[in-house]
């Protein structure tokens, strides 16, 4: 069974679970993001909104965890054995970056949301209409910041798949649960 803190060679069970349950929530607030942001009708638009505001708030406080978990309670393992400098180098900031800008990210959808007034709206059934989010000045970077994320997230699986062909498994098996 996997142990709840990592190893040198092997993810513990709280980074393992963790991982996967943020990926599955930053593919749904950016999913759900895109989809609010391409909807015109209100009520629409407010149940996307919800569900996208739901993920992305989920985003935040468990980036919040993650990040107290490696300050506090957990230390990397070691990087995949025979990966070149390169690599490393490339697969250390993507990593750094997937920690930090969904953070950034959650937190700028949050102030936009308190900002304009759209939490009654959004969270407690009130029947305001949504407001034109594009007169927060933080609207521009909020979709910026999503659309880094998504590459990056592209970029992450690219060097997941490429390490599957170098070293098969190998890779797998540190970051799933055993
Ligand atoms: C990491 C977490 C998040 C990601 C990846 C994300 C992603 C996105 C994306 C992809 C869009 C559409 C961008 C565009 O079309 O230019 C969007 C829009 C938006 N997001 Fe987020 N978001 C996150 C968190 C949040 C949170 C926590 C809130 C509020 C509590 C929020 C509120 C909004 C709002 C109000 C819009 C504008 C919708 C519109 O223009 O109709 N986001 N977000």
């Amino acid at each position: 069974m996997t142990e709840i803190r990592s190893s040198a060679t092997q993810y513990g069970l709280v980074a393992v679970s963790i991982h996967w349950i943020m990926a599955i929530l930053l593919c749904a607030a950016i999913y759900f993001g895109f989809a609010a942001a391409g909807t015109k009708a209100e009520a629409d638009k407010v149940a996307l909104l919800q569900l996208h505001a739901t993920a992305g708030i989920c985003v935040l406080l468990l980036s919040l965890t993650r990040v107290t978990w490696w300050l506090f309670f957990d230390k990397k393992p070691e990087s995949v054995p025979d990966s070149s400098k390169g690599r490393r180098a490339i697969a250390g900031t993507v990593h750094f970056l997937l920690i930090a800008l969904p953070l950034l990210g959650a937190a700028i959808g949050t102030t936009i949301a308190i900002q304009s007034g759209a939490i009654p709206t959004l969270f407690f059934g009130a029947s305001i209409p949504l407001p034109d989010f594009w007169e927060s000045a933080l609207r521009l970077p909020h979709g910026i910041v999503a659309r880094v994320i998504l590459v990056l997230v592209i970029i992450h699986i690219a060097g997941f798949l490429l390490g599957l062909v170098l070293k098969p498994k190998a890779q797998f098996k540190r970051i799933w649960f055993r």
